[in-house]
């Protein structure tokens, strides 16, 4: 497992749209292991493989630190309930958070480092990182859904 380098804003790839995984073999182990790594290292919750300079539609999640490892490969929006104003940041955006609009409650389908389908509800953070996460992957980033940017000074 290791650190990769983390992409930030300016960087064009994070503007790309991520391609479907279609091959679950070692090398997209390799790479979900490390965005672990990655995402841990730099304490963070949520991290997109785009984010790593790796066009796939790959995510990886921890909302609770290392209890609650999810992974989700090709993930799709199912359904989404309520919507709250909460404060967001991202580690391809250093020292910038803002509040954003999100669901409350969110499903998603989506396929493990195997390939087999899963159904994930989570709310609140999870619910916010669902949705942050999954944008990276059609090159969005939360500065462009920003009501209200956050100063330093706070
Ligand atoms: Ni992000």
């Amino acid at each position: 497992m290791a650190i990769r380098f983390i992409r930030e804003e300016g960087d064009d790839i994070l503007r790309k749209k991520s391609r479907e995984v279609t091959v679950f073999d070692e090398r997209l182990h390799t790479l979900l292991d490390d965005m672990f790594d990655t995402m841990y290292s730099a304490e963070g919750v949520g991290l997109a493989a785009v984010q790593v300079g790796v066009l796939k539609r790959a995510i990886v999640i921890d909302t609770r630190g290392e209890n609650e490892k999810l992974e989700l490969i090709n993930p799709v929006i199912v359904k989404t309930e309520g919507e709250r104003k909460t404060a967001e940041g991202c580690l391809s955006v250093p020292g910038v958070r803002g509040y954003v609009l999100r669901p409350e409650k969110v499903t998603v389908r989506a396929k493990d480092r195997y390939g087999e389908e899963h159904e994930y509800t989570g709310e609140d953070l999870l619910a916010q990182a669902f949705c942050h996460e999954i944008e990276h992957l059609d090159g969005g980033l939360f500065i462009d859904k920003v009501v209200e940017f956050i100063e330093d000074d706070e």
